[in-house]
């Protein structure tokens, strides 16, 4: 969760690696700081500060009071230490020659640390990462790349690591293993970057590193390793959007520009994968014979993924008749989950990166399970350890609260689940061809959506004052409450839970009072009665029910809820999928009136790359 950047080139370095971790401070922004190799004084110059960017920035006058072409730098989001100047990184080792930035934790830094004071070393940070830096200096004896080898050996745990020493001033070191880490190749220059958007406006050039390897950036080029040691070619890709695709486009905020990007998001993520009235994907490795002899479907996934695994199990189970269960990637490692190489594990992430979901995924191909992963950050690690991937394609997503990543998440294994009901012979002709066709529809009936988005600003102006809220469904109604409580109370920080309606009576219920807000989520036909009498027996209890429904159930609903907001009709696979909208548009305008810092919530980053 936090951002690393490198440069070495022919410019100075500090203006470089600034603009680098601006785009970089949504995985972490509590401190930052860089360290340039100074060649009038032959040593590091290492800057580094508490708070956001700016501070550091202003600090350095943009990097321009830091001379040297070749440096490392990064944004921080804590795990080990509180933030301070002190543990913001690149952290340096005692005798000053080496500097590290790290991204992820090294599980075995207390006993190493013990080794090197032992040693005689002196600490000055609270930081793992310092462990690091410490300890290539006490193993360097003039071959940096032999230290950072043995310092290999030696340390556990997830790191993404920048590394540069005063002694070899015309390279910097990069290593990756299970944090995320991408090289940019340039014109006499090279770069390192914790994703894509740090150097787009430098290069297109990019290698994804792998595990284990490691690699050598100079003027010249990159030179890879692997965790033996040995040469590797590493396959160069080129990064065809645009930077502007990771800016705001005039929006005020992230999240508000990725709510209205859903719908071409969608179109992206779609339109590409029905073709003559069927689903396909491309370079799709599983057999219809392995789909035919799949017992078990196991999502997995945490936050707002989890949501759209939730949703996925009533989809996939109505359409394939195959049992599928969800559980938290953080929950699966430790339950001893009964998994064989019948068990299809469908692992969700936006990222690509979340720990608890990679490790998750290990246990899951440990016990034999095939990977299936939907992902939209290409090249991510969770992809690249997946036997089959399907991207959404959203684009870059920045705000920490997913909004088309989920949407593009919920699209595809709704897409899947119709692709494995088309070979099982599960779903009707007609049902499937509605579905589809509806699928087509998603996009433009979602604008449609989008364009009532200032009722939905008014409602929030009524409620933005509540300090708890209850949002009741069932069915798929339930799934998206789920996602719609997860909106609100991680940009607004309003507490908010989520409840299967029928499950209100067994006790909770007893928290509704006068003026409750209760978001009642009534889309799903089947159940729409079931979903009214639950209205009146919040209503009936002093509740202020804000109801979500579709068109031709908006009548009845209004005769009972206070307010109603609707969406129009669709296949009933794709409910969620418009109804989740709403319910983001609800989060935005609250947490906008509460005014909260929408894209960077507090306590939270967009990728959770620890435990
Ligand atoms: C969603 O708005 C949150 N930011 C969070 O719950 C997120 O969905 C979760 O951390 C999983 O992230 P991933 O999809 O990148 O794995």
């Amino acid at each position: 969760m936090c951002g690393i950047v490198g440069y070495v080139g022919s410019e100075q370095a500090a203006p470089v690696l600034l603009e680098g971790l601006s785009r970089l401070e949504y995985r972490g922004y509590d401190s930052a700081g860089v360290a340039v190799y100074s060649q009038r004084e032959g040593t590091l110059s290492v800057h580094k500060a508490k708070g956001r960017l700016q501070v550091l920035s202003d600090l350095l006058q943009g990097g321009a009071a830091v001379e040297g072409t070749v440096g490392i730098g990064h944004t921080r989001w804590a795990t080990h230490g509180a933030p301070s100047d002190v543990n913001s990184h690149p952290q340096v080792s005692q005798g000053g020659k080496i500097a590290v930035v790290h991204n992820g934790i090294i599980e075995n830094y207390a006993e190493l640390k013990a080794f090197l004071v032992d040693k005689g070393v002196t600490f000055v940070s609270e930081t793992d990462t310092e462990v690091v830096a410490q300890l290539i200096e006490y193993f360097y004896d003039g071959d940096l790349l032999a230290a950072v080898g043995r310092v290999l050996h030696r340390i556990k745990g997830a790191y993404a690591l920048g590394i540069l020493c005063a002694d070899t001033p015309d390279q910097l070191i990069a290593v990756r293993k299970d944090s995320p880490l991408i090289l940019g190749y340039g014109k006499g220059c090279s770069f390192m970057a914790s994703d894509v958007t740090a150097i787009l406006k430098h290069t297109r050039e990019v290698g994804y590193m792998e595990d284990g390897e490691i690699a050598v950036l100079t003027r010249e080029g990159i030179q890879c390793y692997n965790h033996l040691m040995q040469p590797i070619q590493k396959e160069i890709s080129h990064v065809d959007w645009e930077i502007d695709a990771a800016e705001k486009g005039g929006y005020e905020h992230f999240m508000f520009k990725e709510i209205m990007e859903q719908p071409e998001a969608l179109r992206r993520c779609v339109f590409p994968r029905i073709r003559e009235g069927e689903v396909w994907f491309e370079d799709f490795g599983l057999s219809e014979e392995y789909i035919r002899s799949i017992q078990k479907i196991y999502i997995v996934a945490c936050g707002s993924s989890y949501h759209v695994g939730m949703v996925g199990k009533y989809n996939l189970e109505r359409l394939t008749r195959i049992p599928v269960e969800v559980a938290l990637a953080s929950e699966f490692r430790y339950m001893d989950p009964i998994v064989n190489d019948r068990t299809l594990v469908v692992v969700i992430s936006q990222s690509g990166e979340t720990l608890d979901t990679m490790a998750a995924l290990r246990e899951a191909r440990k016990l034999g399970g095939r990977i299936l992963s939907i992902v939209n950050v290409v090249g991510s690690s969770i992809a690249r350890e997946s036997d089959e991937v399907l991207y959404t394609w959203a684009g870059p997503e920045i705000a920490v609260a997913t909004t088309k990543a989920y949407s593009t998440q919920m699209a595809l294994i709704d897409l899947l689940g119709l692709y494995f009901a088309r070979i099982l012979g599960t779903v009707e002709e007609q049902e499937y061809r509605s579905a589809l066709d509806e699928m087509l529809l998603l996009p433009a009936k979602m604008e449609e959506v989008l364009a009532d988005k200032d009722d939905i600003q008014y409602f929030a102006s009524q409620y933005f004052n509540h300090d708890s809220v209850f949002f009741i469904g069932r069915n798929l109604d339930y799934a998206l409450g789920l996602e719609g409580s997860l909106k609100l109370k991680e940009i607004s920080y309003i507490h908010s839970e989520a409840y299967a309606s029928g499950e209100l009576k067994h006790g909770t219920i007893s928290l509704i009072e006068d003026g409750t807000l209760v978001v009642a989520l009534g889309t799903y036909g089947r159940l729409f009665e079931k979903a009214m009498s639950n209205v009146v027996e919040v209503k009936s209890r002093g509740a202020d029910v804000l109801a979500l429904t579709t068109k031709s159930h908006e009548k009845e609903m209004r005769e009972t809820a206070n307010a109603v907001i609707t969406i129009p009709d669709t296949h009933d696979l794709l409910l969620p999928s418009l109804g989740v909208v709403p319910l983001q548009l609800f989060a935005y305008y609250v947490a906008l009136m509460r005014g909260c810092d929408i894209d960077k919530p507090r306590n939270l980053a967009k990728s959770v790359t620890v435990e």
